[in-house]
């Protein structure tokens, strides 16, 4: 028999969640225009929106909290969070921001310009907008696979090497100012990327003069994968894992509300002291001075420990398998999920669950839906009402590649019995997705729409010319 794998933690603090009845949840989802991000978050009993600042802080990070130093300039707190990063990343400037688009916006608006290509495995939707704000170009490059929800492969997040070649070579290596890895790849599955791809993209990064960064918010869910699927890796250290893959990078990029185990915060590191001055140049002008960048003495001292935490051993061990036990009691039940599971969170594949549903009708939001009715579940829909591209003239739509529900597992904060709970309720709608109807948007704002969008249920009518 396995041994069991605990939480390996203990409970100090609680936060109630509220129970709620079948019939109220009908009438919030309908106030809410069946639209999760409306839902009222004290209406939802388990809340799998995202991994994002959602973690419970340890008892070492409230006394962090208690240590801040909250001095203007140049605190004790500032540097304790530049050596754990330093410590960890390697890198030689360290540069505080509130979050991880805030060091993304600071990277791209230095470095890039109209017409540049900017490649990465795949761009989390705030890289992408940040870069295409500044006129350039966001590529996507994973390996094919990664497109294919049921195909199991260790490393699904990996660059495509020959179509990064290709690509660097169409627009010029001069039009190409970074390459980007995002680790582990989150629109992309939350699939790790392999020590050996790092070192490939860095092979053609050195190649064409161009630096490479890594978009690092679950560095140690990646560091894990390696150490736990690649060969040679199994008996190093966490930290050495991580040590050797940001060795391979010019810098990096940070959101602190992943594996920084904080509920805020971020950095932007870089070895290029030139460019560390204009970066904090810009920092200045709208986060901060360059020893709190936007945050709290005491959100710097929550990160330093969250970063030395989050590279136990025992947390990472409970942490994928917590996440791969969601996804394989749902899938050995006959449930579709993106294979293998993710680092952070478990996509059901909702177009081949709910194959009776047609694409304009929106099976991932029905899917969300259905699942807060069932049980008072929040999950998110990341398929067509997210990146269906409407064509501005005709209203056309043309439909997302994948028609995903994320369940994305925050990290210390719900236990086994809550994830049993979790896999219980999306089996019961697995068992009566055939009674489930598709959706139709009634309202819509032009830009990110799944934030506000409101939907009523498509009518008998409608379902029975539907076939798509
Ligand atoms: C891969 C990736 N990059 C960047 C970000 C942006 O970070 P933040 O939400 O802290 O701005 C996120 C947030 O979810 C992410 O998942």
């Amino acid at each position: 028999m396995t041994p069991r794998i605990i939480e390996p933690f203990r409970i100090k603090v609680v936060e109630p969640i509220k129970l709620t009845t079948p019939g109220e949840r009908r009438d919030f989802l309908e106030e809410a225009g069946y639209n999760a991000f409306k839902l009222r978050g004290e209406d939802v009993l388990i809340d799998l929106l995202t991994d994002s600042g959602t973690s419970a802080m340890s008892a070492e990070q409230w006394a962090g909290i208690m240590r801040g130093d909250e001095a203007y300039a140049c605190s004790r707190s500032f540097d304790r969070f530049r050596d754990r990063i330093q410590d960890i990343f390697g890198f030689e400037h360290v540069i505080p921001t509130h979050q991880g688009r805030a060091a993304e916006r600071i990277l791209f608006s230095t470095l890039c310009k109209k017409g540049d290509v900017i490649p990465n495995n795949t761009h989390f939707d705030t890289t992408r907008a940040n870069i295409e704000y500044t006129g350039a170009k966001a590529v996507d490059l994973v390996i094919h696979e990664a497109h294919q929800p049921s195909k199991y492969h260790p490393f699904k997040g990996n660059m495509d090497i020959r179509r990064l070649r290709d690509t660097i070579a169409e627009v010029g290596p001069d039009n190409v100012p970074l390459i980007m890895l995002t680790i582990t790849n989150n629109s992309g599955g939350g699939q790790p990327v392999s020590m050996r791809n790092v070192r490939e993209v860095k092979a053609v990064a050195q190649q064409f003069g161009i630096p490479l960064y890594i978009d690092a918010c679950r560095f140690a869910e990646n560091a894990y994968f390696i150490k736990t699927r690649e060969e040679g890796y199994a008996n190093r250290e966490i930290k050495e894992i991580c040590r050797e893959l940001f060795s391979y990078a010019d810098g990096c990029t940070m959101s602190a509300k992943k594996d920084g185990l904080a509920n805020i915060g971020g950095f932007l590191c870089t070895n290029d002291p030139d460019l560390a001055q204009q970066e904090r140049n810009l920092l200045i002008l709208t986060e901060g001075f360059p020893t709190y960048g936007g945050l709290a003495g005491r959100d710097l001292e929550a990160i330093a420990v969250g970063l030395e935490e989050v590279l136990h051993d025992d947390y990472l061990r409970y942490r994928i398998a917590s996440t791969r036990y969601l996804g394989e009691r749902m899938s050995l039940a006959g449930v579709p999920i993106v294979e293998p599971p993710g680092g952070h969170a478990i996509y059901i594949d909702a177009k081949a669950m709910l194959s009776h549903i047609p694409v304009n009708q929106y099976p991932g939001q029905a899917l969300v839906s259905e699942l807060y009715l069932e049980a008072g579940i929040r999950a998110v829909e990341i398929g067509s009402v997210m990146f269906g591209q409407v064509d501005p003239q005709t209203g056309e739509e043309t439909p997302a590649a994948m028609e995903l529900v994320r369940l994305a597992i925050p990290r210390r904060v719900y236990t086994q019995s809550h994830i049993d709970y979790v896999v219980e309720a999306v089996l019961k709608v697995n068992e009566r997705k055939h009674e489930i109807r598709g959706l139709r948007i009634v309202e819509q704002a032009p830009f990110l729409r799944h934030f506000t969008a409101r939907f009523a249920r498509v009518a008998n009518s409608e379902v029975a010319q539907s076939g798509v």
